[in-house]
């Protein structure tokens, strides 16, 4: 039973050893009913408007966000940069996100890079919202000397917390009386929306877009849904384009992507498990390594390592050691005192449980107070 557990899931089994990733939520691999339909997929060429299934994933896609339209991507990467590049397609557009936005650190700021628009950071307060007042105090004047405001991004959930949604409102009709764009960069919208207990349509609600990832946790090998306006859209078909993302008998990919949203895992489950895994880790009570649990609000656990003591990279090598239980955790050191856990509906229960085991055993090794 144990043993069947085990090989039913995703994680590496070499042998004896047990390898555990957790790593990210895009090590999800596609289930056998998204490959079927993938099999399966009534397919056209996209570029011509022509793939039903594209079409059918764009529908619903939209109609599960409020939104009018939607557009089928190759990643959130290029769903937010398409997002920014309409939103600011004036030369001297100037864009607003928090300071430890995907947008800004990790999208090797494509924003200005390939749009031409400067990403201005807000500093993120540790809830993930930002200051309405220092964004207030951050937009141009309506001068030659200064560039003109006109977007703000809001990720959703942020490093696995999720905004409130009273300050997201506020934020709306903040932007709505000074015409500024609102987009969310909703990676993780239906861990948002599942964590909240909220529908993504409300969730979004004022914003003129947002883009959501099929291929995190709910799954799908590929792909991404950037929503909006009608005419938002026709206008983000032409930029996917020049981005190179017109892709053509695309429905084998839709088709994973169709099954990931009629059938959205239970992300209750990943959340629930990140949450007994951050206890785990603070009922140890160390002074090096601890976490904070009121950020641990949907599948990411992010450690705090003191890093005088010992560098997160140690601690992450340190789990890719073997010990006698033969358990291997892959987790990711984000710099020198942050590693992150993720959880996906791949990592079973005994999996939650093993890789305990090896985070306690080699906490008490590099805690001597432990
Ligand atoms: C919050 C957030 N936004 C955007 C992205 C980009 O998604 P992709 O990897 O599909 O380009 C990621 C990827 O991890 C993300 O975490």
């Amino acid at each position: 039973m144990y043993y069947e557990e085990i090989s039913s899931s995703s994680t590496n089994y070499h042998g004896e050893v047990t390898v555990i990733d957790l790593r990210s939520d895009t090590l999800t691999k596609p289930t056998k009913k998204m490959r079927e339909a993938m099999y399966n997929a009534e397919v056209g060429d996209d570029v011509y408007g022509e793939d039903p299934t594209v079409k059918k994933l764009e529908e619903t896609a939209a109609k599960m966000v409020g939104m009018e339209a939607a557009i089928f991507v190759c990643s959130g990467t290029m769903g937010n940069l398409i997002a920014i590049m309409i939103h600011c397609n004036v030369r001297g557009s100037e864009a607003y996100c928090g300071d430890s936005s995907h947008c800004l650190l990790h999208e090797q700021c494509g924003a200005s890079q390939i749009g031409g628009v400067y990403l201005r950071p807000l500093r993120n307060n540790a809830d993930g919202t930002f200051d309405i007042c220092e964004l207030q105090s951050k937009l141009r004047k309506d001068r030659d000397h200064e560039p003109l405001s006109k977007l703000v991004i809001v990720e959703n959930t942020i490093n696995g917390m999720i905004i409130p949604q009273k300050w997201l409102k506020e934020l709306v009709s903040f932007c709505k009386e000074r015409d500024l764009k609102l987009h969310m960069d909703g990676a993780r919208l239906w861990n948002a929306s599942i964590g909240s207990g909220q529908v993504a349509e409300e969730i979004v609600s004022g914003f003129d877009s947002v883009t959501f990832c099929l291929s995190k946790g709910l799954g799908a090998p590929v792909g991404s849904l950037l929503c909006g306006s009608k005419d938002f859209i026709v206008e983000a078909r032409r930029i996917r384009k020049v981005l190179g993302g017109g892709m053509r008998q695309v429905g084998v990919l839709a088709a994973a992507g169709l099954v990931a949203l009629e059938n959205i895992p239970n992300l209750i489950n990943d959340h629930r498990k990140a949450s007994v895994l951050a206890s785990s880790i603070n009922d140890m009570q160390s002074k090096v390594f601890s976490v904070d649990l009121s950020t641990v609000q949907t599948n990411m656990v992010f450690m705090d390592v003191d890093s005088n003591v010992v560098p997160a990279t140690r601690f992450a090598q340190r789990m890719r050691q073997l010990d006698d239980d033969e358990i291997i955790v892959k987790c990711l050191a984000l710099n020198d005192s942050v590693v992150r856990f993720v959880f996906f509906s791949e990592i079973t229960e005994n999996e939650l449980m093993l890789a305990i085991k090896k985070i306690t055993h080699v906490i008490t090794e590099l805690d001597p107070n432990c």
